[in-house]
């Protein structure tokens, strides 16, 4: 087909080629034209006229024209020049497709002679197709797996022309991944295909274009084209991506359950399936971290699920995987490190290493009675700990190495103080806020012996009754220890001493085990009136300890004695006297005086006289005190000269003892007045004057030292209660006479055998007596002061201050009644 664009050009060639050709067909055949195809119309083929002999005018005149059966279509002559014209377009492609060789045969005709001739005409290609494909666009999908040199056929182009007009090469579009390769068919014609120079990656470049050229060889030559779309197939050939190899986060260890963590995001290249990103733990994910963590499989965010706990784990490591869809599935990793971040929520605790041991109350200061640690599981300051004592103990704590403590005691201490220490220990650790924890020990004091027995009191006073019955208690000690068991455990002995120079264990023994005290003799007050134990206790202890004590017994008198008669004597049964004594008489003569002793004391030795009987009751009269016989009234002329009286004596003891004694009294006329008739017999002599008057003066002497003792000791007593009550007072009078003691001294004696007492008897007779009185208490009526006679073997000095010790200092009770009222000089 021809263009009308470039025709002049596409002319001038075919007039070159036409006028070439009809030279050389004119010379080589001259019925033979060659023409190009698609000819202008009225383009002179050849000049028929001159190649067929025929002049001009026969043209005309003859008839030449073309026989109708071929041709005739395409060409017609002139006949006026005699040429053979295109009549028609002449394609050639139509007239002979792809034969080589295109001839059209033609058969002029002339008439006036019919004749013949045949000529040929041929037609010669020109370029006038572009090759052209069969689709003017491929679309190709290639997965992107598919191996490098894998080919995939094209269509053939086609081009109508022939010859070197014909489809000749094909050229595809610069690129990277496909080349253009051809294969041979059967026919010999090559197909054009695609060959993967390099492996394709969707994710690169999902889409290629391509042009496909296909070029004739015309000059100029023509092309066609087609366009080739390749899709590149998505393969799963892409794993997930996170964003990080590895993530670092940290979380406070009291975070609760819901706590967000992290959120992870893979991404994947792949389309799709293959893109679509599920989250999750890797395979071998410990247990701990499964109970603890939860991840979202389809938005990646990871969530607590469970407590943290900082001394259980510091940091977590967990594997997580993203896994797409496709098939196969493609994985993705990456590792979450999580770092729990400590809290304060330990509380330090206190461990014992060793129980603490019992210490011994001696222990020295240092001795080690428990080893302390202390731990708290949170880590850093808030691990930290210190450990005090609550308060105030013996004990100190001494820190070793790290968290470890010696309880070390500090202070002496006493177990009879304190027998046992609650220590109370406090730790705290330093965190914030400040966490405590407390723990009790307890430390027990074991018990030395370092506290002997004490007796309830230094000494004891026991008063016991004469004539009691052997082996009846007397007393019963007791004594505390303060330690404990063997150490407290006490017995109790006698310590040996004399009395009266025998044993004090034959007197007494004692209960070693509670300390009762047994007498083992009746007591006989007039034979021993004190004697002192010293009784001991003692612990049994390692290194007993013991103390001592000393118990004084006082017998006390008991009414056993009945009052003597010493004067009248008589060794006949009952005392008789017979006395004389003038009628001239006045009242109040003194006829004799009886005289007798009791062995007791106090009360028991109070003697009483009283007229019992008489032959004229109204003629004499007895002292109750002094015992003196003296006439009520002057005698009268009828008065009987024999009087005899009865007299009983009798001491004040409950009961009381009586003893009785006669005086026979002979009334005489003439008779002078005796006077003292008893000096005369005191110094009337027996047998055994010598002696006695030696004894005499040594107790005088003594009772007088004694005396001044005893009135010292009473007047510092007196000058001591003045002080608080004021009421003690001493008379001067007594005093002065205290000083001359010897005035109007009256002794009496006992004369059987040897001496007992000596009775100081002060002041005159016949007036009322002297007394050496002071007033120890102004209601006290036993105020009178004696002194025990000398005969006791006791030291006097030592019971007057045992007296001094054991009296009350106001008031002279019991003893005043007690003791022996030997120097009395009545009321
Ligand atoms: C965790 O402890 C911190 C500091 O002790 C505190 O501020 C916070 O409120 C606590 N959080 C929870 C959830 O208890
Ligand atoms: C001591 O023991 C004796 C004998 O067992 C007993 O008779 C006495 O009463 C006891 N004394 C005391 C004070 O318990
Ligand atoms: C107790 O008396 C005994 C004998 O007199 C003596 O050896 C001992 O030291 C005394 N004990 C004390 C504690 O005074």
């Amino acid at each position: 087909m021809t263009k009308r664009k470039g025709n002049r050009g596409w002319r001038w060639l075919a007039l070159w080629w036409h006028h070439f050709s009809l030279f050389w067909s004119t010379i080589d055949a001259q019925s033979r034209y060659s023409i190009p195809e698609e000819l202008k119309q009225g383009s002179v083929v050849g000049n028929l006229a001159r190649d067929l002999g025929l002049g001009l005018s026969d043209i005309f005149d003859r008839k030449m024209r073309l026989a109708s059966d071929a041709g005739e279509q395409y060409f017609s002559v002139d006949v006026g020049k005699g040429e053979l014209i295109v009549k028609d377009r002449i394609d050639r492609e139509a007239l002979c497709g792809q034969s080589a060789s295109c001839v059209l045969p033609l058969q002029i005709v002339v008439e006036n002679p019919l004749q013949s001739h045949r000529i040929e005409v041929e037609i010669t290609d020109i370029n006038d197709n572009s090759p052209s494909f069969p689709t003017q666009e491929i679309n190709l999908k290639i997965p992107e797996s598919v191996l490098v040199g894998k080919r995939f056929p094209l269509e053939s182009a086609e081009d109508s022309d022939v010859g070197s007009n014909s489809l000749k090469s094909y050229s595809l579009s610069k690129n990277d991944y496909f080349s253009l390769k051809f294969k041979q068919t059967k026919n010999g014609q090559a197909v054009p295909e695609l060959m993967l120079e390099k492996p394709l990656d969707r994710e690169k470049n999902a889409l290629h274009g391509l042009l496909l050229s296909a070029l004739d060889g015309g000059n100029p030559a023509r092309s066609g084209t087609c366009k080739i779309s390749i899709t590149v197939l998505d393969n799963n050939d892409n794993f997930p991506v996170f964003s990080e190899n590895e993530y670092k986060i940290s979380l406070k260890e009291n975070s609760t359950k819901g706590t967000f963590v992290i959120k992870l995001t893979a991404t994947d290249a792949d389309d799709g399936l293959n893109g679509e990103v599920t989250y999750l733990f890797g395979s071998r994910t410990p247990e701990s971290v499964l109970s603890t963590f939860e991840i979202n499989d389809e938005s990646g965010e990871m969530l607590l699920k469970g407590p943290l706990d900082y001394e259980i784990s510091k940091s977590y490591l967990i594997d997580i995987t993203a896994k797409d869809k496709g098939t196969p599935e493609m994985e993705g990793h990456c590792r979450v490190q999580v770092d729990i971040e400590d809290i304060n929520d330990n509380a330090p605790e206190i461990l014992l290493t060793s129980k603490p041991s019992p210490v011994r109350e001696d222990a020295p200061r240092g001795t080690v009675v428990a080893l302390i640690s202390a731990r708290d599981s949170d880590s850093g300051d808030n691990g930290k700990v210190v450990l005090h004592l609550s308060k105030t103990f013996p004990f100190i704590l001494k820190p070793s190495f790290s968290n470890n403590y010696e309880l070390l005691t500090n202070d002496p201490l006493d177990r009879e103080k304190i027998s046992q220490f609650d220590i109370e220990l406090k730790a705290f650790d330093s965190g914030n806020p400040r966490l405590s924890g407390s723990t009790i020990i307890a430390v027990s004091i074991t018990d030395v012996n370092d506290n002997p027995p004490v007796f309830t009191q230094s000494f004891y006073n026991v008063y016991l009754k004469e004539n009691g019955v052997p082996g009846s208690i007397l007393y019963s000690v007791s004594a505390s220890d303060l330690d404990s068991g063997e150490n407290a455990k006490i017995s109790y002995s006698i310590l040996d001493s004399k009395v009266q120079d025998v044993s004090v264990s034959s007197y007494v023994y004692i209960n070693s085990d509670n300390g009762s005290i047994y007498s083992m003799h009746s007591f006989d007050y007039e034979k021993l009136k004190v004697f002192q134990i010293q009784v001991q206790a003692k612990d049994q202890g390692a290194h007993s300890l013991s103390s001592n004590a000393t118990v004084h017994v006082f017998i006390l008198d008991q009414n056993d004695n009945t009052p003597a008669v010493i004067y009248p004597t008589s060794a006949a049964l009952g005392s008789l006297s017979h006395q004389r004594m003038p009628r001239s008489a006045k009242a109040g003569h003194l006829v004799t005086k009886v005289t007798a002793v009791d062995a007791d004391s106090g009360h028991n030795a109070w003697i009483s006289y009283r007229l019992a009987e008489a032959t004229d009751a109204s003629l004499f009269t007895v002292n109750q005190y002094t015992g003196e016989v003296r006439t009520k009234r002057a005698v009268y002329e009828q008065d009987d000269s024999s009087q005899r009286l009865l007299i009983e004596i009798k001491d004040d003891g409950q009961p009381g003892q009586s003893a009785t004694a006669t005086v026979s009294i002979l009334l005489e006329d003439g008779l002078h007045e005796p006077i003292l008739d008893l000096r005369h017999k005191m110094s009337e002599p027996s047998k055994k004057t010598g002696r006695i008057t030696l004894y005499l003066i040594l107790s005088l002497a003594s009772v007088s030292v004694l005396s001044l003792v005893t009135f010292l000791i009473l007047a510092v007593k007196c000058i001591r209660g003045s002080r608080s009550s004021g009421s003690c007072c001493m008379r001067r009078s007594d005093c002065d006479d205290y000083k001359n003691p010897n005035r109007n001294l009256q002794i009496q004696l006992n004369t059987d055998g040897p001496i007992k007492y000596v009775e100081v008897l002060g002041g005159d007779m016949m007036s009322q007596s002297q007394s050496f009185r002071s007033c120890m208490s102004p209601m006290s009526e036993y105020s009178d002061f004696t002194l025990i006679k000398p005969s006791s073997t006791t030291d006097f000095k030592e019971v007057i201050s045992v007296l001094d010790a054991s009296l009350p200092d106001s008031t002279w009770t019991f003893e005043s009644q007690q003791v022996n009222l030997l120097l009395h000089t009545g009321l």
